[in-house]
């Protein structure tokens, strides 16, 4: 079992820090002793005051000169950084036929570049340090095609995850594996968490038809996600890499 503060003296960042499970992840991560720098856009920062041990900066994660300042600040301000979380992003709805080019480009910039910009720039730092643990949040979109089903009711396409999404996050969970073999010798850790629908401003239009097909008869919640993500922040999960732990209340498994 974990002591209670069994991240004491760690230092982590969270991307999209400010966000439903962005927050949740902070406070999670907080109230298990590590100090929390949460990140988010600098519109968003203020709107959520979680307190103690999470201090909130700006970030874009579609700026690489913007994440390596970031990363250069946590470490001269904190001394080290042990884990990332690589929380933010944006979701797409609508149909292939219609998603437009640049809104394409928007959720690949965000979701996948800037997940993965955000890896690359913990890297030497936790190389240095010998010791590291990377948590993407990919989703179960990345793995079952989708949850709309437009040939039952096309407006379902209208309020869930679209195509762009879904490769947005295939592709964190396929960079996460690369991740974690190129890492592994280093003491770092690169896993991700594929969430199903999750109460949050993500998903306010999410379909009561859609949520009907979730077997334990509910969304999840953020703080589901963040204890997930506490089990692979934690120094005992040393021996687990490469994995994408589905967390979705039954909806897809594989
Ligand atoms: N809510 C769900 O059902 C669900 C399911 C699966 C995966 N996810 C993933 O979980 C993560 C968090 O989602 P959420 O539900 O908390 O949504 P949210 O909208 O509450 O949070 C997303 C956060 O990311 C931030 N963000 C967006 N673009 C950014 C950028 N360029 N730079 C920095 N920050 C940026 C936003 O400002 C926001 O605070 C996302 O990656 C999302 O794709 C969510």
């Amino acid at each position: 079992m974990y002591a209670a503060q069994f991240l004491s003296g760690r230092v982590a960042l969270v991307t999209g820090g400010a966000g439903g499970i962005g927050a949740a992840v902070s406070e999670a991560l907080a109230a298990s002793g590590c100090q929390v720098v949460a990140a988010d856009l600098p519109n968003r920062l203020g709107a959520t005051d979680t307190g103690g041990g999470i201090e909130h900066v700006a970030l874009n994660v579609c700026d690489a000169s913007d994440i390596t300042h970031c990363v250069q600040g946590v470490v001269q301000r904190h001394g080290r950084l042990d884990i990332l979380v690589n929380v933010a992003g944006v979701v797409s709805v609508g149909s292939a036929q219609n998603i437009t080019e640049q809104e394409w480009d928007r959720v690949i910039d965000i979701n996948l570049k800037g997940t993965f910009l955000c890896c690359q720039a913990v890297i030497p730092v936790m190389k240095q340090q010998k010791l590291g643990r990377i948590i993407n949040i990919g989703s179960v979109l990345g793995k079952n095609g989708g949850n709309p089903r437009p040939w039952l009711d096309p407006t379902e396409q209208d309020r869930a995850g679209n195509v762009a999404y879904g490769v947005s996050k295939a592709g964190v969970h396929i960079m996460t594996s690369y991740l974690a073999k190129e890492l592994a010798a280093f003491g770092i850790t690169v896993n991700a968490v594929a969430p199903g629908p999750v109460a949050s401003a993500m998903t306010t239009a999410f379909p009561q038809t859609l949520k009907d097909l979730i077997p334990v008869g509910r969304m999840g919640k953020a703080s589901e996600i963040a204890s997930a993500i506490l089990f692979l922040a934690s120094p005992e999960s040393g021996f687990v890499t490469g994995e994408i732990l589905d967390v979705n209340g039954g909806l897809w498994s594989d």
